[in-house]
């Protein structure tokens, strides 16, 4: 008899984003006349840049003649592709990241979650809360996370590091300890930034208790702060206890197109075991890569030009997070976030839970946000607003609410 994956079984239903689609659906169909504006999702709006679209075009080109047609790409990525990244984002900050550490990939979500194949079962994880819910989920699968305990709302066996407005939605050193630690920095939801002085201590603790950081850097593009590191790398002695991971989705809008990379430094051992020959096996085994067209396009990011236009496009949405952050600190939200990343992250006024003010919000401001207790219980009583929206959009969504 065929049996399934039981730790299937264990998984929440995909609540969050189902139930905000029945709420919006709902009350849609009931108020057709109204202009409902979402700034609950994080995904991009502003079209691919033109730099961006004529490498698609060449490299679509290539791919119709014989002597430049290309199949399968190579395991860990373009070449091309895997230097530029090499020399841009890591030696010109000073982090000594070669080629061959670095992993082309379709994304930081399926790397996210893919990423703790190579690692034991009975490892415990530690997470933020709240946390972007891949790190969850796919431990969940993996059978690595025990049970969940319906009134806490947190799975038996991880750890969570609860990130408060008292901690200024920054994780403490964990009291238990893990073997798997997940950062996001700059942080999906709450849009925290550490410093590196902070991420230091992170890598610190990780060597010392043996630890591997698992480091998401998806919106690395947003910091606009000195001193906030961009890479993990940037710390000393995080080559050998930690991975990172990237993605073209938020910094250059590949979110349809589809890009991403790993790092994991050559020195990164467990057992005496090089992780990145585990993670090497992995990629060439179940993975056969990024489209051509797709790293050619990812190349074209780092010219000149590309860099030229996907920064406008970053400063675009930075300045919609600008908009909601100050406008809604002056009409007197407490509001987070938003400097150095796309999110902003809001208390819910007159200690609303999140879905009640989620619900007002729609009712009265026909505003579409996230409500924080989706994330995880730390981030009840909080709201998530996204910068990726239009910003005439953006502007009369947030002139909805302070009229609230
Ligand atoms: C923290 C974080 N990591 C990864 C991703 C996914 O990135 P990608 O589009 O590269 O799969 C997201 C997307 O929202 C995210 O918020």
């Amino acid at each position: 008899m065929v049996t399934v994956n039981e730790n299937y079984l264990k998984l929440r239903g995909s609540y969050l984003f189902s139930e905000i689609g029945k709420r919006v659906s709902a009350f849609a169909a009931a108020n057709p006349d109204k202009k409902i504006i979402r700034l609950g999702i994080g995904d991009v709006t502003q079209p691919l840049a033109p730099a961006i679209i004529q490498a698609l075009h060449v490299a679509v080109d290539e791919m119709g003649a014989a002597e430049s047609f290309r199949g399968y790409a190579p395991d860990l990525g373009y070449e091309f592709l895997r230097k530029t990244i090499s020399e841009q984002d890591y030696k010109a900050r000073g982090c000594q990241i070669e080629p061959d550490e670095i992993f082309v990939s379709d994304g930081a979500k399926s790397d996210s979650g893919n990423i703790q194949e190579i690692f034991g079962v009975q490892n415990r994880i530690a997470v933020c809360d709240p946390v972007y819910p891949v790190y969850v989920d796919t431990n969940v699968m993996a059978g690595r996370t025990g049970v969940f305990e319906e009134q806490r709302g947190l799975w038996s066996n991880v750890i969570y590091m609860p990130c408060t407005a008292e901690n200024n939605f920054a994780p403490e050193l964990p009291k238990e300890t893990p073997e798997l630690i997940y950062l996001c920095f700059p942080n999906n939801p709450t849009g925290a930034v550490v410093t590196k002085d902070v991420l230091q201590e992170w890598v610190d603790y990780a060597n010392k208790v043996g630890a591997v950081i698992i480091y998401d850097a998806a919106y690395e593009a947003y910091i606009t702060e000195d001193n906030i590191p961009h890479s993990i790398y940037e710390c000393e002695g995080a080559r050998t206890c930690a991975i990172e991971l990237h993605s073209f989705s938020k910094n250059a809008g590949f979110t349809g197109l589809r890009l991403g990379y790993t790092v994991i430094p050559k020195e990164l051992k467990r057992q005496d075991v090089m992780l990145h020959s585990l993670w090497a096996r992995r990629h060439g085994t179940k993975y056969d890569g990024a489209p051509y067209i797709v790293q050619r396009a990812g190349e074209v990011v780092y010219s000149e030009e590309g860099q030229r236009q996907v920064k406008e496009q970053v400063a675009y949405y930075m300045k919609n997070a600008e908009y909601i952050r100050t406008h809604l600190q002056a009409a007197g939200f407490s509001v987070s976030g938003g400097v150095n990343a796309p999110y902003i992250w809001m208390k819910t006024p007159d200690s609303l839970s999140s879905w009640q003010f989620f619900d007002k919000l729609l009712q009265d401001a026909n505003v579409v946000g996230t409500p924080g207790v989706g994330f995880g219980p730390s981030g009840e009583g909080y709201f998530r607003l996204t910068a990726f929206g239009r910003f005439e959009d953006t502007v009369e969504a947030v002139d909805r609410m302070t009229k609230l």
